[in-house]
């Protein structure tokens, strides 16, 4: 299979970080336990309390900072860095520890905890302090700053880029989704439809499991080395 393959577009989830200690959503005790969903993750939830909303993600921004890239970050930044044909990571977190593992051929489709978007002036500036005081925007100075984080009703960020990748790809991985969330869930069905590989490296089976040619299962850290071992052997 592997001498077939010459681009690869790489899915991950909070499974690829949990290693790192940064909680995961949906598993026990994750974070959909201890927060409501339409309190801190909907626009709704932010017009209603944007105290409540700016202290979580402040909480969460200023958390991801003292954590540290895994060796599933490290493994896919090397692969990253020696893999001779296209390769898009993209992934649902919004931490930066692809990036700080060194990877540099990342897509964020859920925005970044390190940014903060002015909604006055739609720049977004890189940000690791907090947002409770209503700091200015460094662009326009309006005090409307918010998380740049997608919110459940919101667009993800540059599916057109993700879905022009999957159409140059011959083999779709998805690593440490739990595939409960649109539209990166139903890109395992977009791959079969243009009739590429796909390999799920997970902790257990994802929802869409059965859409996958092949699944791993164990600790990214373990399955996710031992796949780049072999995509680079
Ligand atoms: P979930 O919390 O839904 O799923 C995490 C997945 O990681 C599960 O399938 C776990 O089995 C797996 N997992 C846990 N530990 C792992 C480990 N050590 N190695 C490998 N896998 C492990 O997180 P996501 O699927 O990323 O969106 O959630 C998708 C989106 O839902 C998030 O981006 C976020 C959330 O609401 C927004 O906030 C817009």
């Amino acid at each position: 299979m592997k001498s077939e393959i010459h681009n690869i577009v790489i899915l991950t989830g909070a499974g690829v970080s949990a290693e790192s200690g940064i909680d995961t959503f949906r598993s026990e005790g994750g974070l959909w336990e201890q927060h409501r969903i339409e309190d801190v993750a909907t626009p709704e939830g932010f017009s209603r309390d944007p105290d409540l909303v700016l202290r979580f993600y402040d909480m969460r921004r200023a958390a991801i900072q003292t954590k540290r890239p895994n060796p599933a970050h490290q493994a896919l930044a090397r692969l990253d860095a020696e893999w001779p044909g296209e390769l898009l990571i993209v992934t649902q977190n919004v931490d930066d520890l692809h990036e700080r593992a060194g990877a540099s051929r990342v897509l964020h489709m859920h925005g970044e905890h390190l940014n903060a978007w002015c909604i006055a002036c739609d720049t977004r500036s890189p940000w690791t302090k907090s947002l409770i005081e209503r700091p200015p925007c460094p662009a326009c100075n309006a005090r409307a700053l918010r998380p740049d984080v997608v919110w459940f009703g919101e667009m993800p960020y540059r599916m057109d880029e993700i879905y022009a990748a999957m159409a140059r790809a011959d083999l779709f991985v998805s690593i440490g989704t739990s595939g409960a969330v649109y539209p990166a869930a139903g890109l395992v069905r977009n791959a079969r439809e243009i009739g590429i590989q796909t390999l799920e490296l997970n902790l257990e089976r994802s929802q869409g499991s059965q859409w996958f040619h092949a699944t791993r299962l164990g600790p990214a850290s373990e399955v996710v080395t031992g796949w780049v071992e072999e995509m680079l052997s």
